[in-house]
């Protein structure tokens, strides 16, 4: 993935965030504030450049157009191993889904990872996804019975 590629990945990622949305959230997509809409995603302004300077990013590409995209970079002294892939997202155009595209576009993120001295990968996957679970599972990983627990240190009514 490189910089001429950003703003193309960054409608195709907004466009799967609010397919996501749309199954998940009552709001409408037009009713959110616009600042929250344009930090969302990897490929946002305040995001994307960690992203790219990883090497670890990727985009499927045919004659100038983007159909597919994954963001992922490396962390350091985590899960108890020094370099760890953190996959943040990928993605496929819908009308060419199910053609490998995110499985080729996971692959070279593992094995540019794994060259780039990584031990694991680590990626985040909402429990209801299927298509993503399954992607996945067919290029090796498991998943275990961890969760992730979260909290808004932004909160004003935080007690810590
Ligand atoms: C998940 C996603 C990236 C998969 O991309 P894709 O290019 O369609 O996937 P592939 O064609 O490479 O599929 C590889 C494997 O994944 C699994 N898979 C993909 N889509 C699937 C689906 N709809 N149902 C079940 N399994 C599916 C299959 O095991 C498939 O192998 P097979 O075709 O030999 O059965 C795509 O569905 C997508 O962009 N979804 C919306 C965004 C998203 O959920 N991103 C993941 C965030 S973690």
């Amino acid at each position: 993935m490189k910089l001429k590629d950003l703003k193309k990945v960054r409608e195709l990622e907004i466009s799967l965030i609010r397919e996501y949305f749309s199954s998940t959230l009552e709001n409408k997509w037009e009713d959110f504030p616009q600042e929250w809409k344009d930090n969302l995603g990897a490929s946002s302004t305040n995001h994307y450049r960690p992203y790219l300077d990883s090497g670890l990013s990727f985009v499927a590409e045919e004659d100038g157009e983007i159909y597919g995209f994954i963001f992922a970079q490396m962390l350091h002294h985590i899960a108890d191993v020094s370099n760890l892939v953190w996959i943040e997202n990928m993605g496929v155009d819908p009308i060419v889904r199910r053609q490998e595209i995110g499985f080729r576009l996971l692959r070279e993120t593992l094995r540019a990872g794994r060259e780039a001295g990584a031990e694991v990968a680590h990626s985040m996957i909402q429990p209801a996804n299927a298509p993503s679970i399954m992607l996945h599972k067919k290029i090796g990983f498991f998943m275990d019975a961890r969760q992730v627990a979260l909290i808004d240190l932004k909160d004003p009514n935080l007690k810590i």
